[in-house]
């Protein structure tokens, strides 16, 4: 197949998979790409090349719309002509070694039936390409200058340091940060390992167990570890979380309330070697793959498929109350977004109202679970108050045995972080927002919490850290939990997946592990 023929053939795949994840809500990008990629056979370079120009269009879209609107409205009346145009210019002007404009005009043109509309097409992309910074300013306002939906920006803006890593949200980022388990091997010697590859490395400042990357590898499953699924890829963020909650004894357990796709659920089989985990996941989908994954990694999680803001479906009525609870809640992943830009299309300001509300509700339902004295981290991947500090605040009103604890150690942490390589390089010379230097690692108290904001070392996101009152009923509350609760007519949801290698995962009640008191648990996973 010649280039010209390749890079149609992309075109066309990228206005398919991007209209895709424009259309249905809650369609993930990646979900999209790797449909079509199988679809279309795609495999090696042309794979990750289709990838790139997806993610890339996607977080620059709204700055790119904004900008066909203004000088051709024709383009902005037909959906995927707009879109057609706006990942070509993304083409055009962010992809280092990308085809000339004329070329990728040529391919785009080659995606629309109609002559009239490849005339409007390769029109409005010459005029955009040839305005100068100045004359987009005046067109763009604050918000698409930065590629944010209004009520987005209007947030971020609100809550103070938007301005300090709005450009970051305009690329992806450029570092890796991998979880190693010490039973694997040391940070530092996994370091060395790196370092003796060619790679770029040094062990995180702010996750114990963290190794960071500071180039992206093309190919991750060649780093040592992962391969064998014993070292993972997780941000900083997303593992400081189970790393917060003081070590459990043998025979402890701990519950990661919101647990698939597992990040978490490695991190604290990681971070507490001793305690078994008790992994609770609401879609039945994402808990099968849950348990297969565990199965091959450790004995010590049992996986339930429930519904964490109903715990008597899944938790034994007068059961043994948890040691430890990680909720990471489900959220608006705005602390992704340069990961994720489809969060920008797909999140509106209803939906993260609706994501406060559940998050609050979820907080509740488990709070009589945890044991007197017990540690609760909430964390989300969110950056806005309303999900974070916000639910926490309302959460302590609410719970009076419950009190923060402190996370001064951690803020410390991050205040002794040199500048990493990533924060020495030139912002990307196409960049127009914001050219303030990158910040390592910013991190704010916010309310009883600290938030993350995306910088050159980690992903955003928040973190709480809660303990429940030595001197709280505990058991009482929990009684009081299941007497107010009427039960459920009908029966919780059972599920049957295929026999893992080396596991065997089962219905509810089809024998008793090493826990008899997790009752109605629709999954249960036995290391065999
Ligand atoms: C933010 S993700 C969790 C990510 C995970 N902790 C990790 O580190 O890989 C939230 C998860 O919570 C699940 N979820 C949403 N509502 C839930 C509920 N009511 N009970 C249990 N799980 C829920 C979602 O299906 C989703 O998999």
């Amino acid at each position: 197949m010649s280039r010209a023929a390749r890079l149609s053939k992309r075109t066309a795949a990228v206005v398919r998979v991007v209209g895709h994840v424009l259309e249905q809500q809650w369609l993930p990008l990646e979900a999209a790409w790797e449909r079509e990629c199988h679809l279309q056979r795609y495999t090696g370079l042309d794979r990750s090349l289709l990838r790139d120009v997806c993610s890339g269009t996607l977080r620059h879209l709204t700055y790119y719309e904004r900008l066909i609107d203004y000088i051709e409205p024709r383009v902005s009346r037909v959906a995927s002509l707009r879109l057609l145009a706006a990942s070509t210019l993304y083409q055009a002007e962010h992809m280092e070694r990308a085809p000339t404009l004329a070329a990728l005009c040529r391919a785009a043109a080659d995606c629309c039936p109609e002559p009239k509309a490849r005339l409007l097409l390769d029109d409005v992309c010459h005029r955009i390409a040839a305005l100068p910074d100045s004359e987009r300013k005046t067109i763009l306002c604050p918000a698409s200058e930065l590629s944010l939906p209004q009520w987005l920006y209007s947030r971020l803006r609100a809550q103070g340091p938007l301005l300090n890593y709005a450009h970051l949200l305009l690329e992806r980022p450029d570092f890796l940060t991998l979880c190693v388990p010490p039973e694997y091997c040391s940070t530092r010697e996994y370091v060395k390992r790196l370092r003796e590859a060619g790679w770029d490395a040094s062990p995180s400042h702010l996750a114990p167990h963290g190794v960071q990357v500071h180039s992206r590898p093309r190919d991750v499953g060649s780093l040592p570890g992962i391969a064998e699924r014993r070292v993972h890829v997780q941000d900083t963020v997303q593992q400081l979380g189970a790393s917060l909650l003081s070590p459990l004894a043998p025979g402890d357990r701990v519950l990661d309330a919101c647990a698939a796709p597992g990040g978490k659920t490695r991190a604290l089989l990681s971070y507490q070697p001793h305690a078994t985990v008790v992994a609770l996941e609401l879609d039945t989908r994402k808990a099968t793959a849950l348990a297969a994954d565990m199965a091959a990694r450790s004995p010590r999680v049992t996986v339930l498929c429930g519904d964490a803001l109903e715990p008597t479906t899944w938790h034994e009525h007068n059961g043994r109350p948890f040691a430890a609870i990680l909720l990471d809640a489900p959220c608006s992943a705005t602390g992704l977004l340069r990961t994720l830009p489809e969060v920008k299309a797909h999140q509106t300001e209803m939906t993260v109202r609706a994501s406060a509300a559940k998050q609050l509700g979820l907080l509740k339902a488990l709070w009589p679970l945890l044991a007197p004295g017990g540690e609760l981290v909430y964390s989300t991947c969110s950056i806005l108050s309303e999900e974070n500090e916000h639910v926490v605040d309302a959460f302590l009103k609410h719970a009076r045995d419950a009190s923060p604890l402190p996370l001064e150690q951690l803020l410390s942490r991050t205040a002794q972080r040199p500048p990493s390589p990533a924060a020495s390089r030139p912002p990307s010379k196409t960049t127009l927002a914001s050219r303030a230097s990158p910040p390592a690692s910013f991190v704010q108290r916010r309310g009883m919490g600290l938030a993350f904001f995306p910088s050159t070392d980690h992903q955003g996101g928040f973190l709480a850290h809660l303990r429940k009152s030595t001197r709280s009923r505990g058991g009482g509350v929990h009684k009081r939990l299941f007497c107010n609760t009427p039960r459920r007519s009908s029966p919780p949801r059972h599920f049957v997946t295929d026999r893992p290698s080396g596991s065997r995962v089962r219905g509810a009640g089809a024998s008793a592990v090493d826990d008899s008191r997790l009752r109605n648990a629709a999954c249960r996973l036995e290391g065999a």
